[in-house]
């Protein structure tokens, strides 16, 4: 056996122990974080579809054993929401905002056995990863403020024996499958609203990421929110549970992130019920770096927004272009910057890149490597899995990437970074909105007009200038074209809960 290892992590020891030659059981400090059950109506309850071992990417090792529910279980726990539903959505706000603002804090209180779940289960650097407990945690309490602010209008009349206003109302049993690139944040971005605005919620988590899910509910219920507000369904048969959280007629609305082509399927599936969606889907984000931008600062950023989750994420750079003036100093600056990431372990001290999520992604990598070197491209750094072996992949510098590379109209969803040179500011729009996707895109120069300009210009619900990371609770997140419809965040994140009511009141003057 393997001896106890341990991590000093903001002023607390995680201690690592070994539970038997093949696992490793994470010990937290408040141990009852690890639920591995279902949790639906308030009770924990087993799967009726047996067991699911949850892995860590790292080390292949298993972190924990958890339920694995299925169709029946998933139509419990929307039978439980709709329940839940008649006395949540007619609590007033303020009452529901107390309780959110409670989750809120043990979410923050319990940041850093959050964060250490999160890495287990799905690799990503423990500073990265308790990063997104605060990330997440930001979703519960602007929720939770803004739902206060919800209102109607009065709308001048239209005859004097009559007036007019609109209710904003609840809009009822929400299903929501989410992915597991952000275990937490993702599950707050599509709850915090949905709780905010008196919905209930069933969630199927990503199968690869429960226990970040499931212990979100734990503090939920430490909270005070009551029981079958909020339910979590864990399961590999994702199909079977998918087709009851967008087709059972309990379900009001359904809000899904991940892939366009598993989106446009449950899209389908909405269909037949007419169910309001909204759907967060992939993205192929383009970075734009002009002759006249601060190329240390647009390396910083395209740093960012490339390698963060090890380029796990659907604003993620995919392609980016260099104007030909800056071209060769950008690249020599790029190569640098990615040759100094350290991959690891995400527990380990300074590891700033973990693995891939799973063997399937380090395919997915090698394919498209495969594809670009065959097509002409040019590798500077990386290109190849990484010696630490399980799901690691080098982080990667791919030069003339051309159209016909997948790796320019597919999404990477991985550690490579693939550029291109360009001559004239339309040439760049151009390329850059040759996709059908539309989600995030970044462009760097210090050109005030130029900002403007190719802000207006490009075709992305999210366009960044000067910046790498932009990803907050208080701004709309959404995509345009393929990569989605609706928004999450923002004052137009809650919007998607409600229902408009029209109320024509006559008899007013006889
Ligand atoms: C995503 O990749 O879907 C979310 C990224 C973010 O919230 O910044």
């Amino acid at each position: 056996m393997s001896a106890i290892s341990y991590l000093q992590y903001g002023g607390k020891l995680l201690a690592f122990l070994p539970l038997s030659e093949s696992g490793t059981m994470l010990k937290l400090n408040d141990p009852s974080l690890l639920k591995t059950k279902n949790f639906i109506d308030g009770q924990w309850v087993p799967g009726s579809a047996g067991t699911i071992d949850v892995t860590n990417p790292a080390n292949g090792e298993v972190v924990a054993t958890t339920a694995n529910g299925d169709a029946a279980d998933a139509a419990r726990a929307v039978e439980a929401a709709a329940r839940a539903f008649k006395h949540w959505s007619r609590i007033p706000a303020k009452q529901r905002a107390v309780l959110l603002r409670n989750w809120f804090n043990l979410l923050l209180e319990h940041a850093d056995d959050l964060g250490a779940i999160m890495t287990a289960e799905q690799g990503k650097p423990l500073a990265e990863s308790i990063g997104e407990i605060g990330y997440g945690a930001g979703f519960i309490e602007y929720f939770a403020e803004e739902s206060k602010r919800v209102m109607g209008d009065t709308i001048p009349t239209i005859a004097n024996d009559r007036r007019l206003q609109t209710y904003k109302q609840p809009v009822g049993v929400v299903g929501c499958i989410t992915p597991w690139n952000f275990p937490n944040a993702m599950i707050a971005r599509k709850a915090g609203p949905a709780l905010a605005s008196g919905c209930t919620i069933v969630i199927k988590p990503a199968t690869e990421t429960p226990l970040s899910a499931l212990c979100m509910c734990e503090l939920a219920d430490r909270a005070g929110i009551p029981k079958g507000v909020i339910n979590v369904v864990v399961g590999d048969n994702s199909q079977e549970i998918g087709k009851v959280l967008t087709q059972h007629k309990k379900i009001s609305k359904f809000t899904f992130t991940g892939s366009t082509a598993v989106g446009k399927i449950l899209m389908k599936q909405c269909a037949d019920g007419v169910k309001k969606i909204s759907l967060e889907l992939g993205g192929n984000a383009p970075f734009i770096v002009f002759d006249d931008a601060d190329i240390d600062a647009a390396i910083a950023d395209c740093m960012a927004t490339k390698f963060r989750n090890c380029g796990q994420t659907c604003v993620c750079t995919n392609r980016i272009y260099v104007q030909s003036g800056i071209a060769d100093e950008f690249t020599s600056k790029l190569k640098t910057a990615i040759e100094a990431l350290k991959v690891g372990d995400g527990f380990a001290d300074d590891v700033t890149i973990g693995p891939l999520v799973n063997m399937t992604a380090v395919g997915e990598m090698k394919a498209l490597m495969k594809d670009a070197k065959s097509k002409g491209a040019e590798i500077l750094v990386g290109g190849k899995t990484h010696e630490l072996g399980h799901c690691f992949f080098e982080p990667t510098l791919v030069t003339g990437l051309t159209p016909d590379m997948r790796m320019a109209s597919e999404e990477i969803f991985g550690p490579i970074a693939a550029m291109q040179v360009f001559e004239t500011e339309d040439e760049a729009i151009e390329r850059a909105n040759d996709t059908e996707f539309g989600l995030a895109a970044y462009f760097a120069t210090r050109d005030i007009g130029r900002v403007m300009r190719v802000a207006e210009r490009l075709e992305y619900g999210i366009v960044c200038s000067n910046s790498g990371v932009f990803s907050t609770e208080v701004a709309p997140f959404g995509g345009w074209k393929q990569s989605g419809l609706g928004s999450e965040g923002g004052k137009e994140g809650i919007a998607e809960f409600f229902e408009t009511k029209f109320h024509s009141m006559g008899g007013i003057e006889s």
